[in-house]
């Protein structure tokens, strides 16, 4: 049908912070954090942990349960806002961390849908060219672009990567369809600003260096609104019912956000995955990160029928429906 996906990874900085850490740099306390946002802990990187070593290290786990070689990779994609550089892509340094010599490879940047974007990129390449595999990963230091004496922000993101190796097949399974949107007119309610720029014409006068920066009741509201439209419409369109998912793997954002969605949906809570508690809002990499443990976890099985949606800075949002 689409691209199936044959395996999963994941990688995860070793550093845990914790809410009570936390509370040691900007003035919030673990019951704040927790009452609204569900984030216990978050995992920061370190040495040897940048953008594209946690990628390649989630990449790497995904061959390896897929039982693909390197050089049977065709395509990178790799989904980031908070890519090693700005040139080369974060994508070139984890094909030459892997050493994928067959491959070519490129960033997506869609902020938190970049996965999903990145997956409807790799789904519609693969259906073209059938008989290829590639690698799609979702990956992200978030840490680096958090200003760390901002309370509204620096407790929800955290660091991480996840990745997935995937091939057409001419079956019932993979990637069914995708339904993305994004909406530039909304860009000022969450974003993050380069380096000024060496250009004196073209510096910004209010560029304070590359913080994320967000109006956070505004992002809640069109979040759970964008999300549930997305879903609506794609599963209208494909003429599914929402009793017939079998599990639901959203961007791990914000409980609130996904309780409100999953209410607003009528979606049972024991049909979501949620792990936003232990690793806060890592952005591409949610998405991936979450499919890698619940593949892991065994919460899905071949046949299964798996929503995935997501919303983000631009703002970008969408969802997926995939036949595991
Ligand atoms: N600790 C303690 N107090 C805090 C903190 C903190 N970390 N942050 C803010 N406060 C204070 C505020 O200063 C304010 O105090 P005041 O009433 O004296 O002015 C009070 O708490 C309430 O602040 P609000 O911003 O109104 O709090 P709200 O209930 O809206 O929660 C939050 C803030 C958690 C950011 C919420 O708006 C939210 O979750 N928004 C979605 C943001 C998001 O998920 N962004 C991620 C990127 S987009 C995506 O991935 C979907």
């Amino acid at each position: 049908m689409g691209a199936v996906i044959l395996g999963t990874g994941s990688c995860l900085p070793e550093k845990i912070l914790s809410n009570h850490d936390l509370g040691k740099i900007v003035d919030t306390n673990d019951e704040w954090i927790l009452s609204r946002t569900g984030i216990s802990t978050r995992r920061i990187s370190g040495q040897g942990e940048a953008t594209y070593q946690l990628g390649a290290a989630a990449a790497r786990k995904a061959m390896e349960m897929a039982e693909v070689t390197v050089e049977e990779i065709d395509l990178i994609i790799v989904a980031t806002m908070s890519a090693h550089m700005l040139m080369p892509s974060c994508a070139c340094f984890i094909q030459k961390e892997l050493g994928a010599v067959n491959a070519f490879a490129y960033d997506v940047n869609a902020a938190c849908s970049g996965f999903l974007f990145a997956l409807d990129n790799g789904d519609k390449f693969l259906r073209v060219e059938k008989g290829k595999k590639i690698l799609i990963i979702g990956t992200e230091t978030l840490s680096s672009r958090t200003n760390w004496e901002d309370r509204n922000t620096c407790i929800l993101f955290g660091d991480g990567a996840g990745a997935v190796v995937a091939e057409y097949q001419d079956n019932e399974r993979g990637v069914i369809a995708s339904n993305l949107l994004s909406d530039g007119t909304l860009w000022n309610l969450l974003y993050m600003h380069t380096a000024p720029s060496c250009n004196p014409d073209l510096q910004l006068a209010d560029n304070p260096g590359s913080h994320i920066l967000m109006e956070g009741r505004e992002v809640f509201k069109y979040a759970v609104k964008a999300m549930e439209g997305a879903i609506r419409d794609l599963l209208s369109r494909e003429n599914v019912d929402m009793d017939s998912i079998d599990l639901m793997i959203p961007h791990q954002a914000n409980i609130r956000i996904l309780r409100k969605l999953v209410s607003r949906l009528g979606v049972k809570e024991e049909k979501v995955f949620i792990n936003v508690q232990k690793y806060g809002n890592t952005s591409a990499a949610s998405v991936p990160i979450a499919l890698d443990e619940a593949n892991r976890e065994g919460r899905f099985k071949r046949g299964d029928l798996l929503l995935v949606c997501s919303f983000g800075g631009g703002f970008t949002w969408g969802a997926s429906l995939l036949r595991w």
